[in-house]
C-alpha cells in the first residue's frame, strides 16, 4: 500500500501490522496500524513512527514523498514503542532532525534509547514550519505520563496519538471507508483495555481540546476520523464519564457444571425481570472481550467454584485484570459452588467491594450440586437484581 495524503502535504507513512492476535496480552483479533505522518512544508516533520519490524515499511513510505535526510523534525507524541520503536533508526535516516516529545517523554525515551536529539516541548508551546504551525498539547495518562497531541489549526487536523484508536488493519484509512459497527466495537475495546483506568485524565483532555475546531482526527492506531467525529466524541464521553446501560454481564467458570448451573438460573431470573444479560464463560472468551462487554453493563455477577482454597486461577485472572482497569459505578453480586472450604464466593465479593461496586444482594454459594431449590433461591435472586438494575439511576 502506498502512502496516503490525509490532508494537503500531510501524508499518512505508517506501517500495517496485518498478523498481530496479542498487544500486551489484549486480543487484537483485526490486527492494528501503527500511525506516523508526514508534513511537507518549509521544513519537513515525521509525526510518531511504528513498531521496530515494521521500519522498513514506514521508511520506503517516507523515500516516495521525500529524501529522509531532509527531516528537520520527528515529533514523539508517546514514549511506547509501538510508536517510538523505530526512532533509533529513524534519527539515524534523518541525521539533522530534532525529536520534539513533551516533558516527560523526553525523560521516558532516555530511559529507551541513548544518543537521541531531543527537544523537550511544553504543553500549548507552538513551532510555525512555514505555511503550517504546529500546536503541542500534554494529555498525561491518555495513555502514558508522557502523552502528547499534536494540532494543526490550517488544516483543522488533531493527531492525537493513542487517544480515539482502534486496533484494526486494513487497507482504508478513513472511517467512511468501514462499517460503524466495526469501528465503534474496535474503538471501544481499545478504550476499555487501554484507557478505562485514565477517565478523569480523558475527561481533562476532551475539555483541553475542545476549543479546537476539527475535521480529522487522525490517531496512532487504526482508522482516521473524518466522517463520524461527533459519534467518536459522544462515546468518549460516555465512557470516561463510565456511563452504562441497564445490561447484566455474567463472568464465571467452572469446573462440574455447578457453578454454570447457577449462573444459569441466574440468568433465568434477570430475564424474568426484563434484563439484557450477556453470559461470559472465561475457559471459552479472552478477557480483553469481557472487559469490553464490561463497559457497556452496569450489573456484574461474578462466579468461580472453590478450587485448592480459593477461586479458579482463570478467575484471579480476571479480578486481576479488572482491579488494574478499575471500572466504576457498577453493581456486584458474586457466587460460587464447592466440595468443602469454600472461599471463592467471598474471594469474589470482598475483591469486588474493594472496587468500590455497589453489592445489593449477598452473595450464594452452594455446596457440591445446586438442587431444585436452591436454583429457584437463585432465580429469584436474579429477578430482585434486575429490578434493582431497573431502578438504578
Ligand atoms: Fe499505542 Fe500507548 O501505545
Amino acid at each position: 500500500m502506498a502512502k496516503v495524503e490525509i490532508k494537503p502535504d500531510v501524508f499518512w507513512v505508517g506501517g500495517i501490522d496485518w498478523d498481530l492476535r496479542s498487544f500486551h496480552g489484549y486480543s487484537t483479533r483485526r490486527g492494528t496500524t501503527y500511525n506516523a505522518y508526514l508534513i511537507m512544508d518549509e521544513k519537513v516533520v515525521l509525526v510518531d513512527t511504528v513498531k521496530h519490524y515494521l521500519f522498513d515499511e514506514m521508511a520506503g513510505r517516507i523515500k516516495e514523498i521525500v529524501d529522509p535526510s531532509r527531516i528537520d523534525y520527528i515529533v514523539s507524541n508517546h514514549v511506547e514503542m509501538d510508536h517510538s520503536g523505530s526512532l533509533e533508526k529513524m534519527q539515524a535516516l534523518a541525521p539533522n532532525a530534532t525529536i520534539l516529545t513533551s516533558t516527560m517523554g523526553e525523560k521516558g525515551l532516555l530511559r529507551h534509547f541513548r544518543g537521541l536529539r531531543l527537544r523537550p516541548v511544553k504543553s500549548g508551546e507552538t513551532l510555525n514550519i512555514g505555511k503550517k504551525t504546529l500546536m503541542f498539547y500534554h494529555i498525561p495518562m491518555v495513555h502514558w505520563p508522557d502523552s502528547m497531541v499534536t494540532y494543526i489549526p490550517q488544516d483543522r487536523l488533531l493527531l492525537p496519538n493513542d487517544a480515539f484508536g482502534q486496533h484494526i488493519a486494513s487497507e482504508e484509512r478513513f472511517d467512511d471507508q468501514l462499517d460503524w459497527g466495526i469501528l465503534r466495537e474496535e474503538a471501544a475495546k481499545y478504550y476499555a483495555n487501554i484507557v478505562m483506568p485514565y477517565g478523569d485524565q480523558v475527561k481533562a483532555a476532551l475539555g483541553a481540546l475542545s476549543g479546537l475546531q476539527m475535521d480529522m482526527i487522525a490517531p496512532s492506531h487504526g482508522i482516521i476520523w473524518r466522517s463520524r467525529i461527533p459519534e467518536i466524541l459522544k462515546e468518549y464521553t460516555k465512557w470516561c464519564n463510565y456511563d452504562t446501560e441497564k445490561k447484566a454481564l455474567i463472568v464465571y467458570d467452572t469446573m462440574w457444571h455447578s457453578t454454570e448451573k447457577m449462573a444459569h438460573a441466574l440468568r433465568e431470573g434477570l430475564e424474568q425481570a426484563g434484563t439484557v444479560v450477556a453470559m461470559r464463560n472465561l475457559s471459552v472468551t479472552d478477557l480483553s472481550d469481557i472487559i469490553t462487554d464490561m463497559q457497556d453493563s452496569r450489573m456484574v455477577l461474578v462466579g468461580s467454584p472453590t478450587l485448592n482454597n480459593g477461586m479458579l486461577p482463570s478467575m484471579g485472572a480476571f479480578l486481576t485484570y479488572v482491579r488494574g482497569l478499575r471500572p466504576r459505578k457498577r453493581i456486584g453480586f458474586a457466587f460460587g459452588s464447592f466440595g468443602w472450604g469454600g472461599q471463592a464466593m467471598g474471594d469474589i465479593e470482598n475483591a469486588l467491594r474493594a472496587m468500590g461496586w455497589e453489592l445489593p444482594e449477598k452473595g450464594v454459594n452452594v455446596k457440591f450440586i445446586p438442587g431444585q431449590e436452591e436454583l429457584a433461591a437463585l432465580r429469584a435472586a436474579g429477578v430482585r437484581l434486575g429490578e434493582h438494575l431497573r431502578n438504578s439511576s
